[in-house]
């Protein structure tokens, strides 16, 4: 085995590489690699077969290498399925943390091979998932390098290589590594704040995007709330394993169950020790919604239910997510519900009927009810099962295009008080198909919020993005002028609109990551967007000890107390009040002597918060408790005098 270091040390050795900060005497400057081996010396011991079941055999073999003289083989494989793995946690991987892996592959015939996980859930039900595939012609082939984490749900975790069928397959230059980590910037004013006057600014994140812990930074600095990306839409929240037990028990055909799975829990975990607001999405959508839902026998094969079983399904759906969600997480303040989403044509026509998952656009919800008829049901159901005060949004795309056809239907139903507000997706394009024509225009995007903001009812912007084709001359430029242009448009109607919602954090994790739609660069600068859309508004952040004041374009930043502490949270040195990575990497560069430190970052406040042995002074002891319990291994009473 070339190299094979305990993930968790690995991990945080490159976490302060990736900010060029000395290490202190003791702590190993590593790369972060946890298992890189291109099997020369003939150890395969961190790799087993998958179980019991799995025949396969594994071995190393000089019969055939795709680097150097010997690889891994694995033979006698009796199914797809066999394989070898790789226990991420023997290896000491952390959940929370991106790691990328890669290997060369080679399978016998024609196979796809994919780079699969496998976990078991809370439930001790096991997952698969499928990481990358490649396809392998009995000749080499490279899985690429493939990010992945998981979360604290989450055990047994490993990583897998399997083919289709039961073929040879030798495996060479295997590595898993922790993935790159990039510090934000924090000497860059919070957009909460910039915006603090005018609305909530949130963000858009899946469980994925979520796990490294500069996400987390990015999202505490900036946004004040989250949408979970994914992962309250009705194919994660239905539990058809459930649904058919029940239905089985009692021949009721109309209760679909529902349950949170480990990756809504992760976020809203997130969310609730934060304190961070959460947009609920969505109840009542053709998309991403599983056709057995709308089947007689609760199968993907069963024809369609009529519209009185499919209205008692869709109570019992709402009433479940609401329960679901009040059960475990009470204290989560779900200020917002999209109730109903896209289910208006350009124009304001309805789908056409049919299932989206053969028909892509194709609506299950107007095959059932031959129109939109069953928009005001959802919104009855919502009102009566959401908590009081939950404010309740149709949410679109395209709103620009139908305007008249969105403020009709929410008319209606707020004149029957079942909605509170519209959502506009504002899914935008600062260049339109390579031609550096916008799509909507700024002024047709101003002209249709003020129609909107015309009604009275509330408005949020529920998922803010802005693309541009990368083969337009200067468009960052272009898109920071685009992205100024809308935020203008709606702050001028701060009074009408509650919140402003980034359909993600990074570009790199966009849904149109291509064209780079949002504020912040896959190494979490910030965009010449982001600074547009600050520039020009006077904000003063509330945040301890910092004062912020932007007027038009100058902005100036006192920091009182040089941001230090003033009362003593063990472990926080940098006196931002929680006690994150930041404070281990300043920890570490104090303890180093890093002669770059500025006066002000060096305080007694530090020394003594940073003092977590509480033996008087600051060493590498210090260093690695409060490392420890960054990676969970302690907890903070650890930290703390006894
Ligand atoms: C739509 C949905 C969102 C999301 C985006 C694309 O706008 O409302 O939930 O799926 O598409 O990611």
């Amino acid at each position: 085995m070339k190299r094979k270091m305990k993930a968790a040390a690995a991990c945080m050795s490159i976490m302060l590489a990736a900010q060029g900060i000395p290490f202190a005497p003791g702590v190993q400057a590593a790369d972060g690699d946890i298992l890189v081996t291109d099997f020369e010396d003939g150890d395969v011991s961190a790799f087993s077969k998958r179980g019991d079941d799995d025949t396969s055999v594994i071995a190393a073999t000089t019969e055939d290498a795709h680097s150097g003289k010997t690889c891994m083989a694995v033979t006698e494989r009796s199914q797809g399925w066999n394989g070898p793995s790789v226990s991420l946690e023997a290896l000491g991987c952390e959940p929370g943390v991106q790691y990328i892996a890669t290997a060369w592959v080679k399978m016998k015939w024609y196979n796809t091979v994919r780079l699969s996980m496998q976990f078991t859930d809370e439930d001790g039900v096991a997952h698969y998932n499928n990481l990358a595939s490649v396809i392998s012609q009995n000749d080499w082939v490279e899985i690429p390098l493939t990010k992945f984490s998981f979360s604290e749900g989450m055990k047994d975790v490993s990583i897998y290589i399997e083919g289709d069928d039961k073929a040879e397959m030798w495996v060479d230059d295997f590595s898993l590594t922790c993935a790159p980590v990039y510090p934000i910037e924090q000497d860059i004013p919070g957009l909460k704040d910039v915006y603090g006057d005018y609305f909530k600014i949130g963000c858009a994140v899946t469980e994925g995007e979520l796990a490294p812990k500069s996400t987390k930074e990015l999202i505490l600095k900036h946004f004040n709330s989250i949408t979970l990306g994914n992962e309250l839409k009705p194919e994660n929240m239905l539990d058809q394993k459930a649904t058919l037990a029940y239905l089985e028990e009692t021949g009721d055909n109309t209760v679909p169950k529902v349950k949170l799975n480990s990756s809504a829990k992760s976020i809203l975990k997130f969310a609730r020790d934060n304190h961070i607001p959460v947009r609920g999405h969505v109840l009542v959508w053709y998309s991403q919604t599983p056709i057995w839902f709308f089947n007689d026998d609760f199968t993907k094969e069963g024809k369609l239910v009529d519209k009185e079983t499919m209205l008692k399904r869709m109570e019992n759906y709402i009433k479940g997510v609401f329960e679901a969600i009040d059960a475990e997480f009470p204290d989560v303040d779900f200020y917002a519900w999209d109730v109903v989403n896209e289910a208006l044509l350009d124009g304001g026509a309805p789908r056409e009927p049919g299932s989206y998952e053969k028909n892509n656009g194709s609506s299950a919800w107007v095959a059932i009810f031959g129109d939109n008829s069953f928009i005001e049901p959802a919104f009855r159901y919502a009102r009566k099962y959401a908590r009081p005060g939950t404010k309740l949004y149709y949410n679109d795309y395209n709103e620009y295009m139908k305007v008249d056809a969105m403020i009709k239907m929410a008319t209606d139903l707020k004149e029957k008080g079942l909605i509170d507000g519209l959502g506009l997706q504002s899914h935008l394009n600062v260049t339109n198909n390579a031609t550096s024509d916008p799509f909507p225009s700024v002024q047709m995007y101003a002209s249709a919020l003020d129609k909107f903001c015309e009604t009275g009812l509330d408005i949020q912007i529920t998922e803010l993005d802005a693309t541009y084709a990368h083969s337009v001359k200067d468009g960052e430029k272009l898109q920071a002028q685009y992205y100024d242009g809308i935020m203008e448009a709606i702050a001028k109607h701060k009074d009408q609109i509650s919140a402003v919602v980034f359909w993600g954090t990074t570009d790199d994790q966009s849904w149109r990551a291509s064209e780079t739609p949002l504020l912040f660069n896959e190494d979490y600068t910030a965009k010449p967007c982001f600074y547009s859309i600050i520039d020009g508004i006077d904000y003063t952040v509330t945040e301890p000890k910092t004062t912020t004041t932007t007027t038009n374009t100058t902005t100036s930043t006192t920091t009182t107390s040089a941001g230090q502490p003033e009362k003593t949270v063990w472990g926080d040195t940098d006196g931002s009040s929680e006690v994150n990575i930041m404070d281990a990497v300043l920890l570490a560069r104090i303890v180093g002597d890093d002669q770059t430190l500025q006066p002000e970052e060096v305080t007694d406040a530090a020394k003594k918060n940073g003092d977590v042995t509480h033996d008087g002074r600051v060493d590498n002891a210090d260093l690695s408790r409060l490392m420890n319990y960054l990676a969970k291994k302690i907890s903070y009473a650890d930290l703390i005098p006894q």
